[in-house]
Parts: C-alpha cells; sequence; structure tokens
C-alpha cells in the first residue's frame, strides 16, 4: 500500500526524516484552486465572552482531484475551520470527539492556563467507545495515574490575553500526535487586537494564511503513513525508515494541492503557517519582484508582529514555525505567474502554489515603520540557565529521540521554572529539531557564538535547530501554574519520547 523510500536520501543536510511517496498519481501543480479554510461561527457570543463547537469526525474529502480521501478532521475538514478571536475575548472551544480513538486539543502558541493546554495524557476519549475497551496497549495512552481523562466532550478554555498572533491549533495525544495530525487534526487560530487593525496592513480578501502540509497518498487515494498499527489503537510508532520523521511528496496549502490563487497587483498579507510532520521549507517568490528587491516583508511571528518589519529574500520555515509576510504584486505587471517556491525540494516539492496576477487595483495598505511595541527580554551574568539537549536515543523500542537522554514521561517534571522570572533555556541538538515551549514565547538570544539568526525575529515559540546547533533563548512563564511542556515538533520525533515535561511555580 505505502509508497517505496524516494530519491531523497534524508536524513540529510536539509532534513531529519525521510520520503515516503506517493503510490497514486499526482495531479498536476497549480491546476487546482486556492481556497481559505472557513472561519467558525460562536454558538454564543455575549460579554466579552464566546462559546464555540467543534465536531472531531471522520469525513471523505475531494483532496486530489477525482480522488476520494478519509480524513479525521475537526468538524471533518482538512485543515479544520478557522477560530478568529479578539485579543481579551475569552473563547471556550467545546470538542465533541466522535472519532473511534482518544484525542488531546493543544492551541500552539496560545498562552493557556494549563488544565485547557492540551497536555498528551489529558485525554478526550471518543463518545462511543464501549466502557472498559482498552484504547491501547501502551500505559500513557489510556492516561495513566497523569492524566485527567474527558469522555464524549471537552470544552478548552482561551483567554486569549496575548497580542494579534498567528495560532493553530492541532492534535497532542502521547504516542500518537504524528499520525493525527497526519489526517487532518489541525487547524488556524487568529488573536487580532486594535493596534494591529490600526497599522493598515493587507486586510480582508488580502489577508491569507497559508497552511502547509505535505501529506503522502496511497493508490486508493487513502493518506498514507507507516504507523506499526494502522487503527492508532495499540502500537505507537512509525515502521522502519520512517523513525527519523515522514515527509510526504504532495504539498497542500490550506488542504488543496499546489493550488493556484488570483491576485490582485496590490499588497498580500500571508500567514505562513508550516503544519508540516517533519518537513522544513526555504521558500522563495519566482519571478522576484522587479528590480531585485526582497520579495518578502516580514511583519510577524510565531507570537505576533515584529517591531519593524524585516526584508526577507527566503522564508526558513520549520515545522509548527509561522512566519507573517508581506507580497507586494503590485511590483509585476498583470499576466505574471508567480511561484512560491521551495529551495529544499525536490521534484514535486520544489514549489507549493502559485499567484497569478490579474488586475491593476487602488492599494490603500501600508506597512508601517513601526509595527508593534518591542519588550526585550533582560538577562544578566546571574540568570538561571537550563540545558536542554536533544538527541537520538538507542535503537529499537519506541524511546528512538530524547531530551537530555531520557524519553518522556508524563509523571517527571524536569524543571520548575518560576513565573515572571527571565530564565536562558540552551538548546543544543544532533540533528535536525524544531524546538517548541508551550505556555509562553522566548526570545533566540545566540544562535552558536553569533547572535540570532535571520529568521530569530520576535517572539517565538518554536525555533530551528540545525545539526550540532546550540539556540540559547530568554524566556518568561506568566500567569499560569502548572504542568506544561517543551518537545520537538518534527512529529515523529514527539511521540517517540522526545519531550520533556515542566511545572511552572508561583
Ligand atoms: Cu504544536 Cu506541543 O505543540
Ligand atoms: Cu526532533
Amino acid at each position: 500500500m505505502l509508497g517505496s523510500t524516494g530519491g531523497c536520501a534524508n536524513p540529510s543536510r536539509d532534513q531529519t526524516a525521510r520520503l515516503l511517496s506517493s503510490t497514486t498519481p499526482l495531479p498536476e501543480r497549480f491546476s487546482v484552486p486556492f481556497v481559505v479554510p472557513p472561519v467558525k461561527q460562536p454558538v454564543s457570543r455575549a460579554g466579552g465572552a464566546s462559546a464555540y463547537e467543534i465536531v472531531q469526525r471522520r469525513a471523505v474529502l475531494e483532496i486530489l482531484p477525482g480522488r476520494q480521501t478519509e480524513v479525521l478532521g475537526y468538524d471533518g475538514l482538512l485543515p479544520g475551520p478557522t477560530i478568529v478571536a479578539p485579543r481579551g475575548e475569552q473563547v471556550t472551544v467545546t470538542h465533541r470527539n466522535e472519532l473511534y480513538l482518544p484525542t488531546v486539543v493543544h492551541l500552539h502558541g496560545g498562552h493557556t492556563a494549563a488544565a485547557s493546554d492540551g497536555y498528551p495524557t489529558d485525554l478526550l476519549l471518543p463518545a462511543a467507545s464501549p466502557t472498559g475497551r482498552r484504547l491501547s496497549g501502551h500505559a500513557h495512552t489510556t492516561g495513566g495515574a497523569s492524566g485527567v481523562v474527558a469522555r464524549g466532550s471537552r470544552p478548552y478554555v482561551y483567554e486569549n490575553e496575548q497580542p494579534a498572533a498567528t495560532l493553530w491549533y492541532h492534535d497532542h495525544r502521547m504516542d500518537f500526535t504524528g499520525p493525527q495530525v497526519w489526517r487532518g487534526l489541525a487547524g488556524l487560530y487568529l488573536i487580532t487586537d486594535d493596534a494591529e487593525e490600526a497599522l493598515g496592513l493587507p486586510a480582508g480578501d488580502h489577508d491569507l494564511p497559508v497552511m502547509i502540509m505535505d501529506r503522502a497518498f496511497a493508490a486508493d487515494g487513502s493518506l498514507a503513513y507507516p504507523s506499526l498499527d494502522p487503527r492508532l489503537l495499540e502500537t505507537p510508532g512509525v515502521r522502519d525508515p520512517y523513525t527519523a520523521g515522514v515527509l510526504g511528496d504532495v504539498v497542500l496549502i490550506n488542504g488543496r494541492p499546489w493550488p493556484e490563487l488570483a491576485v490582485d497587483a496590490a499588497r498580500y498579507r500571508l500567514r505562513i503557517v508550516n503544519a508540516s510532520n517533519a518537513r522544513r521549507y526555504r521558500l522563495g517568490l519566482s519571478p522576484g519582484p522587479a528590480g531585485g528587491g526582497a520579495p518578502f516583508l516580514q511583519v510577524g511571528s510565531d507570537g505576533g508582529l515584529l517591531a519593524a518589519p524585516l526584508s526577507q529574500h527566503e522564508i526558513l520555515v520549520a515545522p509548527a514555525e509561522r512566519f507573517d509576510v508581506v507580497v507586494d504584486f503590485g511590483a509585476y505587471p498583470v499576466g505574471t505567474e508567480v511561484v512560491l517556491t521551495n529551495a529544499l525540494g525536490l521534484g514535486s516539492t520544489d514549489a507549493v502554489m502559485r499567484f497569478r496576477v490579474v488586475r491593476s487595483v487602488r492599494d490603500a495598505s501600508r506597512v508601517p515603520e513601526h509595527l508593534a511595541w518591542w519588550e526585550a527580554l533582560e538577562t544578566a551574568p546571574d540568570t538561571p540557565v537550563r540545558e536542554w539537549r536533544f538527541s537520538r536515543g538507542g535503537a529499537g523500542g519506541p524511546a528512538h529521540w530524547l531530551i537530555n537522554g531520557r524519553a518522556f514521561d508524563p509523571d517527571r517534571m524536569d524543571a520548575r521554572p518560576r513565573l515572571d522570572q527571565t530564565e536562558i533555556w540552551r538548546f543544543s541538538s544532533d540533528l535536525h529539531h524544531p524546538v517548541h515551549v508551550h505556555l509562553s514565547p522566548f526570545q533566540v538570544l545566540r544562535r552558536g557564538s553569533d547572535g540570532p539568526g535571520r529568521w530569530d525575529a520576535g517572539w517565538k515559540d518554536t525555533v530551528d535547530l540545525t545539526p550540532t546547533e546550540t539556540v540559547e533563548v530568554a524566556i518568561r512563564f506568566t500567569e499560569h501554574t502548572g504542568r506544561y511542556m517543551l518537545h520537538c515538533h518534527n512529529l515523529e520525533h514527539e511521540d517517540m519520547m522526545m519531550m520533556a515535561a515542566f511545572e511552572t511555580m508561583a
């Protein structure tokens, strides 16, 4: 059923992962229209609070033209519906699990109370599973001693007391996050605020999410993934040689393969979200704008707006990172086809979508010199430093990937940081590991012996570590005490134990 290993000899210089090739014919690129995922409407909105209901269910979608693909989706969609939350509005999302397996919902980048953060053992069991049924042979997947387990439905509460930003929500079930996200459990969550709206950045249909997921498809049109247990109920993990991470040969943008979008000759804000399990992208525009300028003006990163826009010739985006960029299609003659290229891709993955400039318009948008107030986290010689080493574990068994030489244990707290105290966290790496910390964002201080890299600007919650690299960040947790985690966001590494838990203390 599953495709053979492609020509991409990974782990490589660019990816720590292995290509799974589709065995179904792939559509021609740029032949399907670009779509924006639907914005979810609340069931109620009053007094600064709103309530949403999302049903996690199976659905059959036409992802590849003329083919049927079953997904596990939020509201049966891939990606799920987008939630738009004004800053300060309390949002409660009640998820109902109508699937056949446990799930966990995490709002990635959210400043969320521990009870709603989606700790991997805080399971939401399916509404319909027979009582007492064993959901997994693996001790952790039933919650163990550590999980707060719900059945049927579960409310997740988000305060949204954080600046405007492009967040995303996705599955976080212990041991099975990779296959469950791959099959569809991921969606966008946008926080808006007045300060951002007042800037005059491209808005409305000139403000577009670009959620990138690579996938592979089997001959019958289903999503291919090398799970040891394709039902995702018993044995976690993936078959060799995919334990370093799974890459697909189809690039989906907002759930459509290599789509094309007709654009005005005007500025667009593209909210780039890498929702791929393991693939890194180096995005560029071809052709570049006339005059050879930088095609991207970066205005935001994971945690929201930058202090000032940053010109970028390319955007290197690791799994789970977000880059908010403005592209001015006014720099192209009407009729130009502009490809969003991927310099790290080979063959079918060397481009991700295409824009076609179709009309000239009056463009009232702008990108101001100053975007947002910026607080640099202060560090001093006595700032506490914590080390987190990301490395491959022993062969065999589920613990392929380790942090500080240890496999994840949901009941072991590996750090107890104090709220409101800035710390330096030093991440070091053997291979590629996109490192993500829950609860609070961080600022990159150093990459190796240099300052922050060119893609490290702003408030980050995920940072791309390359082989043998050390990255130091300043981090300060605020407001919420409880159990949180940091982990590698290569989802196969995450599932194979590359996570660590910490507890924030008042
Ligand atoms: Cu996007 Cu702990 O995850
Ligand atoms: Cu990793």
